[in-house]
């Protein structure tokens, strides 16, 4: 039988769990493959850490660059995360035309250009299944199970942490900042959770979808993202009053003027699919011109599920060293390579939606009606209104629903009632995505 030996550089969570699973399901995978997959060199910083597997010591180096300069390697996995030492091991992995596995999403939504141009000049694959939604295999379902359709929009709900945070303040209706400190002590954050919880990790895992997905770069630093520390209770069950959960999303459309791509919390409809995701899980709601919408749920973290993903990018490669062949020019974009030119994004101005609205008014009469004139004034027709409770001589909460409306008419119209006298604090607004 056939052997393919891979070097593993990083051994902490995910790495352990390739580790574990390459042991545990070493027959399927060589009954599958045709050939059994081998460890044959692990690089970590840390000897001693206690891991949940049983590793040869005789495996380990602390310097990666003796797994990068290996010649009886030709897959190199590269877990350890970050985007400066991991990019510049990955790129020596490709010089050396070793195939390169990664689950590195800031790297790839960063730097991808620069990392799929080396690995095409080198000739060499890359394999990045586990870098969005973990153990969910969206991306060998976007490059080969859509293949036929023009994707038209893709929901994700991609951050786990986020998700899991919003399922507490939704059941408990608890604030934001004692649902994360209790997700923190209960692992589902990170000490420092702000690249989950502002976005910047579900926008990470966007470009990578809209790279699949319209065979296009886009520049990361374009996104609109914004996290959920701004959701309050109050908005979590007025929501719900209207019939909604509010749910961070990450969103690409392909519009004739560009490609929208945004990250923000939404409200989207009970009942509908998304809506009832909920805890650390992902999903991705996807609609293809062709197959219409489906849905792929999942784990999108922990060891063994993202090891999962690694797992099938090391077999996949190994297909195509046995069989002397490379899927490359399908691998990294999905389509066959373009001219690396950076998309165009549609600005947030120019989006539509529906909004939730929620103003923090003096109680007297005539407040709703300037509001509504406002509204009305920039084109945003109102669906429907909540104001709650009496309080003459105080404040209420009035909360107004919108049919469809332009993001720039929504601004010009905000920025004129916060300066209404009657309003008071921060009037806040989550866009409504309509996926029945
Ligand atoms: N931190 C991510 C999440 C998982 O919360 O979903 C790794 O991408």
């Amino acid at each position: 039988m056939d052997v393919i030996n891979v070097g593993l550089i990083g051994a902490g969570t995910v790495g352990s769990g390739v580790i574990r699973v390459l042991n545990e399901n070493r027959g399927i995978i060589e009954e599958r493959l045709g050939a059994r997959i081998e460890i044959k060199r692990i690089a970590d910083i840390d000897l001693e850490r206690k891991r949940p597997v049983e590793i040869p010591r005789a495996l380990f180096t602390t310097n990666a660059w003796e797994v990068i300069e290996d010649r009886s390697i030709p897959i190199v996995i590269e877990l350890i995360g970050g985007t400066t030492v991991a990019k510049d091991l990955i790129l020596g992995a490709m010089r050396n035309k070793k195939h390169v596995v990664t689950a590195n999403k800031a790297l790839l939504a960063l730097h991808g250009r620069e990392i799929f141009e080396a690995a095409s000049e080198e000739g060499v694959e890359i394999g990045f299944e586990a870098s969005v939604a973990g153990g969910i295999p969206i991306i060998r379902v976007i490059r080969e199970g859509y293949v036929a359709n023009r994707i038209l929009s893709i929901y994700g709900i991609i951050n786990g942490t986020s998700n899991y945070i919003l399922s507490k303040m939704s059941e408990d209706g608890r604030e934001f900042n004692e649902v994360l400190n209790q997700a923190q002590d209960e692992g589902y954050a990170e000490a420092d959770p702000s690249l989950d919880i502002d976005g910047v990790d579900a926008a990470h895992k966007l470009s990578i979808l809209i790279m699949l997905s319209f065979g296009t770069l886009i520049d990361f630093g374009k996104i609109h993202v914004e996290g959920i520390r701004n959701i309050t209770p109050l908005d979590i069950s007025f929501a719900d009053e209207f019939g909604y959960k509010i749910k961070l999303l990450a969103i690409a459309k392909g519009e004739s003027g560009g490609i929208e791509a945004r990250v923000h919390p939404t409200l989207v409809e009970k009942g509908t699919p998304l809506a009832d995701v909920s805890g650390a899980f992902n999903a991705i709601y996807i609609i293809g011109d062709a197959v219409g919408p489906n849905m792929l749920y999942g784990m999108g973290a922990g060891m063994m599920p993202t090891a999962s993903a690694v797992v099938s990018d090391i077999v996949q490669i190994a297909r195509n060293i046995i069989a002397h062949e490379s899927s490359y020019s399908s691998l990294p974009k999905s389509f066959q390579q373009r001219n690396s030119t950076l998309s165009r994004l549609v600005p947030m101005s120019k989006i539509a939606t529906k909004y939730y609205l929620r103003f923090q008014v003096e109680d007297r009469p005539g407040v709703l009606g300037k509001i509504a004139g406002s509204l009305g004034k920039n084109n945003i027709s109102i669906e429907s209104v909540i104001q709650k409770g009496r309080h003459i001589g105080g404040e209420v909460p009035v909360v107004i629903m919108t049919h469809e409306a332009k993001e720039r008419d929504l601004m010009s119209a905000l920025e004129e009632i916060n300066k209404f006298p009657v309003i008071k604090g921060n009037s806040v607004f989550i866009r409504i995505e309509d996926l029945s």
